[in-house]
């Protein structure tokens, strides 16, 4: 456990924690510092309540049980493992699953306006990659309601006075200090490379400063704009990922890419039509005639393909994302089976995703929140026309590598400095930004959990950490300081001058066209290949670009190249580590490598920068690392703790059939017995 740590340095400075990022995870470790006792600067790139996770729609996963399906935090994990196809370490998804419970109960009572039942329990609806109702709820708005609770508590602190030793408030300091619309750029690293502040630019004046931190979590969101357009906000371009990245921090798993089955299209983004329609009933079907014309309501259910009922009678519409998005992949692209558009006299890249069936009172209380987006972007009624969907980019399983400490039953060591530890000493992450929780393939509605799990144990992680500092980074020479805001502010007058004929907008969308069609659902080495020698190509003309805007205000022009910079490293890191991976495994599809290869892939993809020639970088795969925490050697390898639950072919075609009737209205019952860990 943390020791007591003096909060106020000799020279009279208050010792502060550095959280980026204002989302779930960001939230809840700030919230975990100041209940012991660690004050914190919170920067965020934009106002916290615009944070991603605010666009979360469907719940957050729990096993209650309160419907008494026999569902259990043992069922939660296994499922949470099989369904990501055994790529997770176990430990920390165990230890995830044993906390959801108390973790909605929390949120309950910090005033999330959860869905209830009749009887005033929680309600728990289905998602993905499960046959029991594990997904608490707030309408289809979840991530709006669960950030503004956490907000709340975050701005309690922000009027709290920091205390010394012995109790005395210290004049104008505040648990939290938060600073909004601020770009993080780089950490500060002393000379033994242990992170000691950041360095962050404000976007309205454009100012560089360095601000020291005795240590710093990112908790900054994932990288879905490497992609163009997904269901993610502008702002994930990973850029804060690839800074550290790129400072020597390790990248796990960045193949991994979850594409959503369910969005819709729209100028800026996509919009997620979240996985509770289909757990509130929901039903994904296409004409059986390619070319039928009639309007999707008009079409008898006896000329309906409900393909996903029909090929996976367990599970339905409700098979793990991964398969679902690939089953639609198939049913558009390869068997030109998707819409019929009499316009354009072609089968268009969509499905059918259904609710007319269900009872209007039911759908306006459980989603309303998605179904009124659908009704403003698609400019349809849901209520009585079958929505037109397609899957769209959604979320990174991988991200920045972290640690964990595994206790003697399985799950973490509360409080130990490893846990959400990268290999750069002093640097944590938590939330989307880093690899831990879900493996090949997350399960819907694990992500807000993972994301608040990850910032509770985050915050005793860094509260333990800094307790053994044996000095403050308060007490350092500040010429560390200065040199890292001198070489950011270097890097963005550089950027400044760029005058060349290169519009970066443009680069980004070549990156992107390329990295959506040949990196996400079907992957083959030949593309891959392509897509890697056209980044090379985008950061040789990188060189050779112009900035929009040379203004010294609010310049989102300079700020996207330097966004740009960084996405085009990510994207290397994930096109080569899908091509080096031959196998496939969850989001990984490879038609040429068709089975989970365990004796070769079951690890870990650890990925290191390396500087390429002129303005490109390189990728370095490593199988172990070894740095040290505190003084402490810590050697860690790329293979996957699998010490709770043995891998296991998913076989989710063949899961619960017993439910099979049930599942098809909808109504699926958890089988007898028939988890799908248990297939
Ligand atoms: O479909 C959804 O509501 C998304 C949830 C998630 O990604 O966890």
């Amino acid at each position: 456990m943390a020791k007591k740590t003096s909060i106020v340095t000799d020279s009279g400075k208050v010792r502060r924690v550095i959280v980026v990022g204002g989302g779930l995870a960001g939230l809840t470790t700030v919230i975990k510092l100041c209940e012991a006792g660690i004050p914190v600067d919170l920067f965020s790139l934009v106002p916290v309540k615009r944070s991603h996770s605010v666009c979360a729609q469907g719940g957050i996963n729990a096993s209650v049980n309160t419907k008494g399906e026999g569902d259990s935090p043992q069922v939660h994990m296994e499922e949470t493992v099989y369904g990501g196809d055994f790529l997770a370490n176990q430990p920390p998804v165990m230890g995830m699953a044993a906390a959801a419970p108390g973790i909605v109960y929390m949120l309950d009572r910090m005033g999330v306006p959860f869905n209830r039942t009749p009887e005033g329990l929680l309600d728990f609806r289905r998602f993905g990659g499960t046959l029991f109702h594990r997904t608490a709820f707030a309408g289809a708005t979840t991530g709006q309601q669960l950030l503004y609770a956490l907000d709340e508590q975050v701005r309690r602190y922000e009027t709290v006075d920091v205390e010394n030793e012995k109790g005395i408030a210290v004049r104008g300091e505040k648990m939290v200090r938060k600073f909004e619309f601020w770009d993080f750029l780089s950490i500060v690293q002393d000379d033994g490379g242990k992170a000691v502040g950041i360095v962050a630019q404000d976007l309205k004046t454009m100012q560089i400063e360095a601000f020291p931190g005795e240590a710093v979590c990112l908790a900054t969101g994932g990288p879905g704009i490497v992609f163009g357009k997904s269901t993610n906000s502008v702002i994930n371009t990973g850029t804060a990922a690839s800074a550290v990245y790129q400072q020597g921090a390790c990248y796990a798993n960045g193949e991994f890419i979850q594409v959503h089955p369910t969005a819709i299209p729209g100028a800026d983004k996509l919009r997620l039509i979240s996985e509770s329609v289909r757990g509130e009933g929901g039903r994904v079907w296409v004409p059986k005639d390619p070319k039928e014309s009639r309007r999707g309501r008009d079409v008898p259910e006896k000329e309906r393909d409900y393909f996903l009922e029909g090929k996976y009678p367990g599970y339905g519409n409700l098979v793990p994302r991964d398969i679902a998005s690939r089953e639609l992949f198939l049913k558009c692209f390869h068997d030109g089976r998707g819409v019929w558009n009499g316009k354009t006299q072609k089968n268009e890249l969509e499905v059918y995703l259904d609710v007319t069936h269900l009872p209007k009172e039911t759908l306006r209380k459980k989603l309303a929140g998605v179904l009124e987006i659908y009704e403003k972007f698609a400019g349809e009624d849901p209520y009585d026309n079958p929505m037109k969907i397609f899957p769209a980019v959604h979320y990174s399983m991988g991200g920045l590598w972290v640690d964990f400490e595994r206790s003697a039953d399985g799950r973490l060591v509360v409080g130990s400095p490893r846990n959400q530890a990268t290999n750069l000493e002093g640097l944590y992450a938590a939330g989307e930004c880093e690899y831990q929780y879900h493996g090949a393939n997350r399960l819907g509605a694990n992500s807000l959990l993972s994301c608040i799990y990850g910032g509770m144990v985050a915050g005793p992680a860094l509260a333990t950490y800094v307790g053994n500092l044996k000095s403050s980074v308060y007490d350092m020479k500040s010429s560390v300081f200065d040199r890292a805001k001198k070489r950011e502010q270097e890097k963005y007058d550089r950027i400044l001058k760029m005058d060349g004929a290169e519009n970066p907008y443009r680069l980004h969308e070549e990156l992107s066209i390329v990295m959506l069609r040949d990196c996400t659902i079907e992957r083959h080495n030949p593309t891959l290949e392509k897509v890697i020698a056209k980044i090379d190509e985008l950061e040789d003309r990188m060189a050779n670009v112009g900035v929009t805007d040379t203004s010294g205000r609010a310049n989102q022009g300079a700020q996207f190249v330097r966004h740009l910079e960084n996405m085009f490293i990510l994207a290397r890191v994930i096109a080569t580590g899908a091509k080096n991976r031959d196998e496939s495994r969850g989001a990984h599809f490879k038609p040429d490598f068709r089975d989970r290869d365990d004796a070769n892939w079951q690890r870990t993809t650890m990925a290191m920068y390396g500087k390429g020639a002129g303005t490109r970088s390189e990728v370095k795969f490593v199988r172990e690392l070894d740095y040290s925490i505190a003084g402490a050697p810590v050697h860690v390898t790329d293979a996957v703790d699998i010490s709770l639950v043995k891998p296991r072919p998913r076989k989710y075609e063949q899961a619960g059939a017993a439910s099979a009737a049930a599942a098809g209205s909808g109504e699926a019952k958890p089988a007898e017995k028939t988890t799908s860990a248990t297939v």
